[in-house]
């Protein structure tokens, strides 16, 4: 019974938030015109309704410091940091080796390599990320199977690999090859789909600042440098990709699978327009 209560009330927290952004975004100048621009294929450019410095005002009236002072009494997700190292020295798969082995005592010389992910490569040929350049060190250097995608271990590798690069800035390059996995990313962020004809960039660039019921929809600046995050909604440590798919529900969209194509290049597009944020994780999440 309790169960089933916590399931309408979150079914009827969720319907409440699309509505409302629907409201929003069909009562907006612009609005009328963008719903009859159904099936673009082609990107419709927004403009964020408000500066990002009248966003960052309103989401400090709105939150206060509570996320910061929380992850400062301690972050959920710190605990994986120091299982993530002892994975880093863990010897596993048919070649006896660890990330170690090549990458020197507790991967350290791995400070940095961060910065540069997602990127292009010519063997995919495709977008590589951070995790998937994790695993195919595991499967290829190591001769050890790949890690389950948001698992523990997983989560718990990439995040202590990637927190070496911490308050480093994103340099990620779309030049050459890269580009035109970049232009399908932004087209994936800026393109309508799902059941409520919406897309990211209309939440994350146009009504960036607004509140959607009890959720106040942020701005895109700062999006990709804190993953893996701990979220207080999952109780638990997650990936950007799994924000991505959970976005992706809430519009009534399809969600490709973790590490599909479409979510590489939409990391890919978002992480590049993130370039100088600085790199900071684990992050802590409403
Ligand atoms: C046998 C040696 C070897 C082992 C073991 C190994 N790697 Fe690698 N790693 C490489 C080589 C060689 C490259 C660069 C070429 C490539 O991308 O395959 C690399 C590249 C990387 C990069 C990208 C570095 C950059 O600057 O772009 C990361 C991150 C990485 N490895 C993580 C790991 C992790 C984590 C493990 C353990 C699960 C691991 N590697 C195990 C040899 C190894
Ligand atoms: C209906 C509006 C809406 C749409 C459409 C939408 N989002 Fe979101 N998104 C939100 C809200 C609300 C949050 C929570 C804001 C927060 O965490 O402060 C959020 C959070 C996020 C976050 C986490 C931000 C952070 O700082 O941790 C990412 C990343 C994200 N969305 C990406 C996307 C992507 C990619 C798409 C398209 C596939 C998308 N969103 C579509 C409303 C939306």
């Amino acid at each position: 019974m309790i169960k089933k209560i916590s399931n309408l009330r979150k079914f009827f927290a969720c319907a409440a938030l699309i509505l409302a952004v629907t409201w929003l975004h069909a009562f907006s100048p612009g609005g009328a015109r963008a719903a009859d621009n159904k099936a673009a294929a082609t990107i419709e450019e927004l403009t964020p309704s408000m500066s990002y410095k009248e966003y960052h005002k309103r989401y400090e009236a709105y939150y206060g410091d509570t996320t910061a002072r929380m992850a400062e009494e301690g972050n959920p997700a710190d605990f994986l940091l120091d299982d993530g190292k002892d994975l880093a020295n863990k010897v596993e798969g048919s070649k006896g080796k660890s990330c170690a082995s090549c990458h020197g005592k507790d991967a350290l010389k791995l400070k940095g390599a961060a910065t540069t992910y997602p990127r292009y490569d010519a063997r995919l040929p495709g977008i590589m990320t951070f995790a998937l350049q994790i695993n195919t060190c595991r499967q290829k250097q190591m001769g050890a199977r790949p890690l389950k995608y948001e698992s523990y271990d997983q989560l718990a590798l990439t995040m202590y690999i990637k927190s070496l690069s911490n308050g480093m800035p994103i340099k990620v390059s779309i030049d050459g090859p890269a580009r035109p996995f970049f232009e399908k990313g932004k087209i994936a962020y800026y393109k309508r789909q799902g059941q409520l004809n919406f897309s990211c960039a209309i939440c994350h660039v146009q009504y960036a600042g607004y509140k959607a019921r009890s959720n106040l929809i942020s701005n895109n600046k700062h999006h990709a440098d804190h993953w893996p995050s701990y979220r207080l909604k999952w109780g638990k440590t997650g990936s950007l990709q799994r924000r991505f798919r959970g976005c992706l529900k809430n519009m009534r969209a399809k969600r490709p699978p973790l590490q599909s194509e479409m979510l590489r290049n939409l990391e890919f597009y978002l992480t590049y327009i993130n370039n100088g944020d600085l790199i900071q994780v684990p992050g802590m999440r409403m």
